[in-house]
């Protein structure tokens, strides 16, 4: 049976997108309205919406309400248009490649419209938006479907041993990440579903914090046990024996299982083989990216220094020193034990059993 699922980041209502503004969470829950594209621009940029999926499908929105404010009367003009406005969606952010994928999908949906029967301009540029709404739900609703698939797959996956896992995550891989469900919160949710979950641990996740705002804030909503750890406290957790497997997202995946995700996996990816504990990656088949044959050539996005040298308000070191602050690594292959799909779950050098 389908669970419920509450929480959607990206919703459309009526004529215009409902986002969570996932920069209060937890404490306080906001409805950003987006109506124009460079508002939803900003709020990408800005991580009002955030997590691979997530801002895929705010872009392809993005690209309607784009679509919608365009005012050029032939439809080659109009593409072009579409064309400035897939750019300035694709400079948000430089390592989710759904946000690309989905942008390409969009644009590919624009061209293929054929003109109308008279070829008049205005009909063809209005069956163009209609197609592009159109596409921009569907991309939100298969990804739902894509989640659900991505649980199971995961769930068949998971060690047998012990019956009630513990689990530990990174980041926030969970529904506010995607249309709804999560995919590697998908796997834990799919696990509490099915009676096989003790509890997840949830990395803190500095310097966003996104595992302690987020991950707890979803668990919390359905009453998932969730410990929160501080992300150097993995180690020591592995150590004591109080984790069974490690499932985490992805923003990227290199043809060879190559994964970028959220700065910090690699060392936990690292920890994990050190102490024999599965490590599983969960993420749709559009975050797989074949283009790039290993996860050198994944662009790391860099973000201001303020989110290392602040916490809320307040200053936590000497003003004048320099800052690196990388928001996702990449973890090699060969310490990932099987990335899950919606179409499976497979070891990262069979990746194209499954693409
Ligand atoms: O910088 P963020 O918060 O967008 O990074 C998110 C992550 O790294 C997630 O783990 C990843 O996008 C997978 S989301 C299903």
């Amino acid at each position: 049976m389908t669970p419920p699922i509450q929480i959607r980041p990206v919703f459309w209502y009526h004529d215009h997108v409902l986002l969570i503004d996932q920069t209060h969470l937890p404490t306080e829950y906001r409805i950003v309205e987006i109506r124009r594209f460079t508002d939803m621009v900003e709020a990408i940029q800005m991580m009002i919406v955030r997590g691979a999926p997530a801002i895929g499908i705010a872009a392809a929105y993005g690209m309607y309400l784009g679509a919608r404010e365009v005012t050029a009367t032939n439809h080659q003009d109009f593409l072009a248009a579409l064309e400035h406005i897939a750019d300035s969606l694709r400079a948000t952010r430089p390592t989710a490649v759904n946000l690309f994928w989905a942008i390409d999908q969009m644009l590919t949906t624009a061209r293929q419209v054929p003109a109308p029967e008279d070829r008049d301009e205005v009909t063809w540029i209005a069956a163009i938006q209609t197609a592009l709404f159109q596409a921009a739900d569907k991309l939100c609703a298969d990804d739902l479907q894509t989640c659900l698939a991505i649980g199971e797959q995961g769930l068949a996956v998971l060690p047998k041993e012990p019956e009630r896992l513990r689990l530990l995550t990174h980041c926030n891989a969970g529904a506010l990440a995607t249309a709804g469900y999560g995919t590697a919160l998908g796997v834990v949710r799919s696990a509490w579903n099915a009676g096989r979950l003790e509890r997840l641990y949830a990395d803190e996740t500095r310097p966003r914090l996104q595992g302690a705002r987020l991950t707890t804030w979803e668990c919390y909503q359905e009453g998932i046990p969730v410990t929160l750890i501080t992300d150097n406290m993995a180690a020591h957790c592995m150590q004591k024996g109080l984790v069974d497997a490690v499932v985490v997202g992805a923003d990227r995946i290199a043809a060879n299982g190559d994964t970028a995700n959220k700065i910090g996996t690699y060392s936990l990816a690292l920890i994990a083989k050190a102490h024999a504990i599965p490590f599983f990656v969960a993420a749709p088949r559009s975050t797989i990216d074949i283009s790039l044959s290993d996860g050198s050539q994944i662009p790391i996005e860099e973000r201001e220094a303020s989110e290392l040298y602040q916490i809320g308000d307040t200053r936590i070191c000497p003003k004048d020193i320099d800052f690196y602050n990388p928001a996702f690594d990449v973890t090699p292959a060969d310490l990932i034990t099987a990335i899950i799909t919606e179409a499976g779950a497979v070891a990262p050098d069979r990746l194209a059993d499954i693409y």
